[in-house]
């Protein structure tokens, strides 16, 4: 079976949200496996469900059924506090708005990424994260002075810092522009080679494409190849 080398499994996936004309089935019998340095692509109409999936691979939500497995940790009916490990040693999240701290420089904002996975704080792994992502000659400006690209690839450097084996992207380049889309999707690419983290991203961007080892479509429920 080759299912051993999946640090990502999804079987049986459902989950549903209770809306007032009743529920709202977003996923029906879902599932997914993702290997360790692949890069996974989800497409699907807005609303199909790809931020939901998301959630439920990140372990921050839980679905109704079915199983959620990072490193063969079934994590779905796990408790929180097994579930917040999970996410701690193995997960790094990158979000469309980028979620830096304004008050923190971008070398503080990646050290954050690792203190807050109860991480030592090496400069050295902050030093070559930021390197490995372009940035280390904006490591002491504010976010509020970088550009769009640069707030990115800062946010991907938080993320990567602590070394996940999951990382996981919703819409990453939406606000980038074509330059700055393509930089980013290179340096996903050399991180997936270099770090072996395995990669989702959810995203409407075929910039994204060329980079994809796998290409997904999220329609009524389920996943198509
Ligand atoms: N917490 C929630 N409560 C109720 N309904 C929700 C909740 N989260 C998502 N939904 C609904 O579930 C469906 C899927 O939403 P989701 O955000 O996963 O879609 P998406 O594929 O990410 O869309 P987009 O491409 O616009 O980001 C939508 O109809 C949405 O309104
Ligand atoms: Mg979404």
């Amino acid at each position: 079976m080759n299912n051993g080398s999946a640090i990502l499994e999804l079987r049986g996936v459902h989950k549903s949200f209770t809306e007032p004309t009743g529920p709202l089935r977003v996923l029906e019998g879902l599932s997914l496996e993702v290997r360790c340095g692949e890069i996974v692509l989800l497409q699907g109409p807005s609303g199909s469900g790809k931020t939901t999936l998301l959630q439920i691979a990140g372990v921050l939500l839980r679905a109704d059924a079915g199983e959620v497995r990072l490193a063969r940790t079934e994590l779905n009916q796990a408790s929180e506090a097994a579930r917040t490990e999970a996410r701690r040693r193995h997960l790094g999240f990158v979000f469309q708005h980028f979620h830096l701290v304004e008050a923190l420089s971008v070398r503080d904002n990646v050290a954050l990424g690792l203190r807050l996975k109860r991480q030592l704080v090496e400069a050295r792994r902050v030093t070559e994260t930021l390197q490995l992502l372009g940035i280390a000659a904006k490591a002491d400006k504010l976010p509020g002075t970088l550009s769009g690209g640069e707030k990115q690839r800062t946010a991907l450097a938080r993320a990567l810092a602590p070394r996940p084996d999951v990382l996981l992207a919703d819409e990453p380049t939406s606000q980038l522009d074509a330059h700055a889309a393509d930089a980013l999707a290179s340096l996903i690419q050399e991180a997936a080679r270099q770090t072996r983290v395995a990669v989702v991203i959810a995203t409407h961007d075929a910039r994204l494409h060329r980079i994809a080892d796998r290409l997904l479509t999220l329609q009524d429920g389920r996943l198509y190849e």
